[in-house]
């Protein structure tokens, strides 16, 4: 079953995917060279090039008014990249500014509508800052907004901020370790994910843990959030549980799969499942449900609970809990939604597993939506079109591209950060293009895609990056 699935899944990929060129375009001089030998492959419709290199662990990453991109470096600070653009890929980092040195901020960015606010977050609090585009600086001083998150394991704190419901901050936490029982005492703010109203905060700040309002608990490490430009729906996609077993059998390398949950709408507008329990640290979703044990009706997308069932805890009360709007393949690790303006894409990324004997995702793809909701049902396996990816994931975690971040320029070219390489792509819809790279002007490598059977030759130089490795921070 799952030498067929993977085989399928690597059918999928090549037909989708073209092959990467080492060439530098001619009407675009650049002398960038790609971190990694083999570089990420584009769908055939879309092209893509390498902005910036050299970058310490990128995270998020956000355009301010003036279109400089402002990108969060794990454990060093924020840096804002002025960029030459001279149109379609051609882009290329003309200067680089530090706008907050702090070695706590690691993941969340955000800035308010006016754009006069900036936004960032350590694994304790999320801070402000005044902040002008026009000189790349922030305030000298910064205002603890919400604090009292310290926790151990998932310490990114994604942040949102809302451009319907004006000073609206969401903020996501993950869970403590892999399966964190304190995620189930509400007030612990364990894997939840909870809005604040800014208007109106005092000088002392909120405490996560009791203020605000709950979007939804029992989501083990949501770190992609984001409110649909249509609708002001809040989607979010979550890391689901690694190791897992059921009845005594060892299922994880299949299941659970990753989701995308619904929380409803920040407006007041009444969404009955907002608030509520998704599952975790008990009931998970079901992607390959023939590989589940004791199975008489799991589909996918169902949640199922993993370990051994009992007169509480069962298949019965997880189909009770909040289901996942769609269900992606296990351990890809998504990181980042992010609409495209129509609001008829979302485009997601998955950073890649480490839990799993063949890699999966290391790569951004969309997925169609319509009226605000994805076209595709709940128990959907193909909701998902892979847009960038790594050639080849045999090489990952250590030598390959890891997304992590997505932000639009104000023309709809998209932006992506890589933590692991260091990088920044950009990806443009491109109807005439045939899937290359470029603005790569380099290198030793020919790029060549290779099949997912292939091993790495001795070609591959030591890299700064590798290091990095297997578990840091999702
Ligand atoms: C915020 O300001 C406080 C007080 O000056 C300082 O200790 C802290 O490091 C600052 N935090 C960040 C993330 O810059
Ligand atoms: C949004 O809130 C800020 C204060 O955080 C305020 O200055 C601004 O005028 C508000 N904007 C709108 C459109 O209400
Ligand atoms: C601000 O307003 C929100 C919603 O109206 C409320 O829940 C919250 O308690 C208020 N915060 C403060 C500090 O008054
Ligand atoms: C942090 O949370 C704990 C409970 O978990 C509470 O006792 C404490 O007062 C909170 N601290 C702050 C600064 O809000
Ligand atoms: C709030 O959002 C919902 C969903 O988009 C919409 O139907 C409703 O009209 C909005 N309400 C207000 C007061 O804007
Ligand atoms: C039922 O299973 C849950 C989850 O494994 C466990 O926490 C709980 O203690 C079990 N209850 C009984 C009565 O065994
Ligand atoms: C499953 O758990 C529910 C409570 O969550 C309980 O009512 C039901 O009897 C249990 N089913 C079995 C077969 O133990
Ligand atoms: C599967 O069967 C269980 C036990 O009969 C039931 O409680 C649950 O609702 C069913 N789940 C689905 C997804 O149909
Ligand atoms: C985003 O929206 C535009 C405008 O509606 C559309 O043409 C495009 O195909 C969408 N999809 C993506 C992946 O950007
Ligand atoms: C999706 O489910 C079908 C039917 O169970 C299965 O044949 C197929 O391999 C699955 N596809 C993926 C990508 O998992
Ligand atoms: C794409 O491929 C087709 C056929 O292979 C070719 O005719 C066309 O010129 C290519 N387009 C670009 C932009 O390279």
């Amino acid at each position: 079953m799952s030498i067929f699935f993977f085989s399928a899944a690597a059918v999928l990929l090549s037909s989708l995917l073209a092959p990467v060129s080492g060439q530098s375009s001619s009407s675009c001089s650049t002398s960038l060279t790609p971190t990694n030998s083999i570089k990420p492959s584009v769908a055939s419709g879309y092209q893509a090039a390498l902005v910036a290199t050299g970058l310490t662990r990128p995270r998020s990453i956000k355009f301010d008014n003036l279109g400089n991109l402002l990108v969060v470096q794990a454990g060093v600070g924020i840096e804002s990249l002025q960029l030459q653009d001279n149109g379609g890929t051609c882009i290329t980092v003309k200067s680089k500014k530090t706008v907050i040195q702090a070695r706590t901020l690691n993941h969340g960015l955000a800035l308010s509508q006016d754009g006069r606010t900036l936004y960032a977050s350590s694994p304790e609090a999320a801070y402000s800052w005044d902040y002008d585009p026009a000189t790349s600086t922030a305030s000298k001083t910064n205002t603890t907004l919400v604090s009292n998150m310290t926790t151990e394991d998932h310490t990114t704190r994604t942040l949102l901020m809302s451009q319907k419901v004006n000073g609206t901050l969401l903020i996501s936490r993950g869970s403590t370790s892999n399966i964190d029982l304190e995620a189930e005492v509400l007030s612990s703010g364990h894997s939840q994910i909870r809005a604040f109203n800014l208007l109106n905060i005092t000088s002392k700040g909120y405490d996560y843990n009791t203020d605000g309002l709950r979007l939804g608990w029992g989501l083990r490490n949501s770190v992609g959030v984001a409110e649909h430009p249509n609708t002001g729906g809040i989607y979010s996609v979550e890391n689901s549980v690694d190791q897992a077993t059921r009845d005594g059998q060892d299922v994880h390398e299949d299941n659970p799969g990753e989701e995308m949950n619904f929380h409803g709408y920040l407006n007041g507008t009444v969404y009955a499942p907002q608030g509520s329990n998704y599952g975790y640290p008990y009931c998970f979703a079901a992607w390959a449900p023939s590989d589940l044990p004791m199975n008489s009706n799991l589909t996918v997308g169902s949640q199922f609970a993993i370990g051994d069932q009992n007169n509480t805890i069962n298949d019965t009360y997880c189909a009770e809990q909040t289901l996942p709007r769609l269900t992606f393949q296990a351990h890809m690790a998504p990181l980042d939604i992010v609409f495209n303006n129509s609001g008829n894409d979302g485009w997601v990324t998955f950073h890649g597993s480490w839990d799993r004997t063949d890699p999966s995702g290391y790569k951004v793809s969309t997925i169609r939506f319509a009226n605000g909701e994805p076209v595709a049902p709940a128990n959907s396996n193909t909701s998902y079109t892979d847009i960038f990816a790594n050639a080849n994931n045999d090489v990952c975690p250590q030598n390959c591209f890891r997304p992590v971040s997505m932000a639009f320029d104000s023309q709809g070219r998209m932006f992506v950060s890589s933590d692991a390489s260091g990088e920044i792509y950009l990806v443009l819809r491109d109807e005439a293009s045939n899937g290359t790279i470029e603005g790569t002007g380099s290198s030793g490598s020919d790029g060549t895609k290779t099949s997912g059977a292939d091993r790495l030759g001795s070609s591959f130089g030591a890299l700064v990056f590798a290091a990095l490795a297997i578990r840091y921070i999702t």
